[in-house]
């Protein structure tokens, strides 16, 4: 994870590079620095925890200067404490790192026994040795970065300060992104197109193994061979206006109050207007001809593909693999020579889920991007994209995104099958109108939330909440668990309802509570039953239900949470808000920072 920032530029830095640094918050806000020319040589200036400190740490010790660099960090190697925030420095180098150097170890000892000193516990730290190194045995500027750059090993981009007075930036990436920005007077370095927005929408892209020495008026590449290249300079897409909370309290409130008008955005822009049948350009001959389709994908948006598994097989009779992205990209999958792969992600950042792509493309598969950021690395390297039109999610914690996820999936699963011909062309009519009521039904789930609140209080004192269900409600009980133990810091574990009796259902004492994800489908009956043994054994039964099974619920249930009825394929999609709620409303009663939860990180770019 970890943000970069890099600006050159004839104006003062600081302020800016502080402004791009709160943009890129979302990966990571462990601890933050800056370092800048001060026409005297790099200062620096760093603080521990969110960037607001370092905010403070600069009004109390002003540095300034016309070419920086700036980090927040989230920390993989050394605790997030000052001593290890980025920039690292030596007497004539600074860098920032997003990352892991691999190598670090044995680079180190090497540099030690030349005698270097390191400060910090970071494999990040010798990456600045290394250039100090090369500059001491005489090197230039340029070749003791390159010759730095050559001997790491492992996943980076970095940007660097080097000399006394220099005004050039130097930039490499292998594994994580950055890009290179374009200004009047001034050039910029960031981690995305997203921390430039407000100062410029003139990018470029690095690709994999370049290196770039920026000036102020020009950027100088080279490809990981070493040769001179150039890359394309585009227009990036992407708003300078940050998201605000507006009148709610945290962005997870508010992202999980936007969803009618995500899914209603989302939802239209797949289907076509005229015959109300699915609109899947590029994606669709992918989903119709394929032999198999394996979905990758981390956390939430792995458990979108698992919902999604459900849909296409039993829908467009096709074989769905599910896979989480770290473990598919090295467990030598076998993969069907005519297959697709999806790859769900809000990011497109996602460094296991990118890892995954680029080897299915190796493999020769085609590849259909679900991706919530339409110009991430994701979005760019598939072969086409079915865009969730959820908007930027803030919250670390993946509401909208999941339900936009669900909405697109759905989408394809029906438009799959009716190119497959597995459903009639009034079946996906019956299925389309259904997908579009999802704002409506998303609204009328939305007024579960003060009784999810209510219910809020006795999850915040247990020691342990399960989350149960079967079918594709069973993926949405993994979703619940993971929602609950992410913003509350509380155990939480999902199963499939009918998993219960080899295993889970020694857990249950006299009040766990036991949350059951059980609208209305074929297995309704036998998830009662299994809400019977629970409830037989003192759980606090909470069951997520419509109106159509409410009844069955009672006297074994101390809550009902009321849905709608839920057609055709919107039960999981809108089954995820009570979910979302209970999660929200027990964070708030612990009180722990549900938009920002300890250790994690929006966009997880480390593997
Ligand atoms: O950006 P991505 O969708 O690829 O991120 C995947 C996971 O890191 C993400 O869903 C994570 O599990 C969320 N914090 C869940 O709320």
């Amino acid at each position: 994870m970890c943000g970069i920032v890099g600006i050159i530029s004839t104006r003062p830095v600081s302020a800016r590079l502080l402004e791009g640094l709160k943009r890129l918050e979302y990966r990571g806000y462990d601890s933050a620095g800056i370092a800048v020319f001060n026409g005297q040589g790099i200062k620096r200036c760093r603080a521990a925890g969110k960037i607001v400190n370092l905010q403070s740490a600069l009004q109390e010790s002003p540095i300034e200067g016309t070419c920086g660099i700036a980090h927040t960090r989230w920390a993989t190697h050394g605790r997030p404490t000052r001593t290890n925030a980025h920039p690292h420095q030596t007497s004539q180098v600074a860098i920032v790192h997003n990352g892991i150097i691999e190598n670090h170890k044995a680079l180190r000892e090497e540099l030690i026994d030349q005698g270097h000193v390191f400060a910090t516990q970071t494999d990040s730290e010798v990456i600045a040795h290394l250039i100090q190194h090369h500059l001491d045995k005489g090197l230039g500027e340029t070749d003791a970065f390159q010759a730095s750059i050559d001997k790491l090993e492992g996943a980076y981009a970095v940007a660097a300060l080097i000399g006394t007075h220099s005004q050039t930036l130097y930039a490499a990436r292998h594994g994580s992104p950055l890009v290179i920005g374009f200004g009047t007077d001034e050039m910029f370095v960031g981690s995305d197109a997203f921390a430039l927005a407000p100062f410029t929408q003139k990018v470029l892209y690095l690709e994999e193994g370049d290196s770039a020495i920026v000036n102020i008026d020009n950027v100088t590449i080279k490809d990981k061979a070493g040769a001179p290249v150039t890359r394309d300079i585009l227009t990036a897409k992407i708003s300078a206006v940050m998201a605000e909370k507006g009148n709610y309290r945290h962005f997870m409130e508010k992202e999980i109050h936007e969803q009618p008008e995500s899914l209603a955005r989302t939802v239209a822009a797949y289907i076509d207007p005229d015959t109300h049948l699915p609109l899947l350009d590029d994606a669709g001959p992918l989903l119709q001809n394929a032999d198999r389709l394996v979905a990758i994908a981390c956390g939430t948006a792995f458990y979108a593909a698992s919902v999604a598994k459900y849909w296409f097989e039993q829908y467009a009779d096709i074989h769905v693999e599910t896979d989480i992205a770290s473990e598919f990209r090295y467990r030598h999958p076998a993969l069907a020579k005519n297959g697709t792969a999806l790859f769900i992600s809000q990011s497109g950042e996602t460094a296991d889920t990118l890892a995954a792509l680029r080897y299915c493309k190796r493999a020769g598969l085609g590849t259909i991007g679900i991706v919530n950021a339409p110009e991430s690395s994701i979005a760019r390297e598939t072969n086409t994209n079915l865009h969730t039109l959820a908007g930027p999610e803030i919250g670390v914690a993946s509401t909208k995104a999941f339900t936009a996820q669900l909405a697109v999936l759905a989408l394809g699963a029906i438009g799959s099958a009716h190119l497959r011909k597995t459903i009639s062309d009034d079946e996906a009519k019956a299925h389309i109108e259904a997908l579009e009521h999802l704002p409506t039904l998303c609204k009328a789930a939305l007024e579960t939330e003060q009784q999810c609140a209510s219910i809020a209080p006795t999850l915040a004192q247990a020691s342990q909440t399960l989350f149960l269900g079967r079918g594709a409600y069973f993926p949405l009980a993994l979703e619940g668990a993971l929602k609950l133990k992410e913003v509350t810091y509380l155990h939480a574990e999902g199963y499939a309802a009918g998993e219960l009796k080899h295993g889970p259902i020694a857990l249950i004492e006299e009040g766990t509570p036991v949350v059951i994800i059980a609208p209305n489908d074929a297995l309704i009956e036998k998830t009662i039953s299994n809400v019977e043994e629970i409830a037989a054994r003192g759980a606090h039964v909470i069951a997520i239900t419509d109106k159509a099974c409410a009844s069955h619920f009672e006297g074994q249930a101390r809550h009902t949470i009321c849905l709608p009825d839920l057609p055709g394929l919107t039960g999981p999609i809108i089954s995820a808000i009570p979910l979302q709620f209970l999660a929200y409303y027990t964070a708030l009663k612990r009180g722990t920072n549900m938009d920002q939860p300890r250790n994690l990180a929006k966009s997880v770019t480390v593997e």
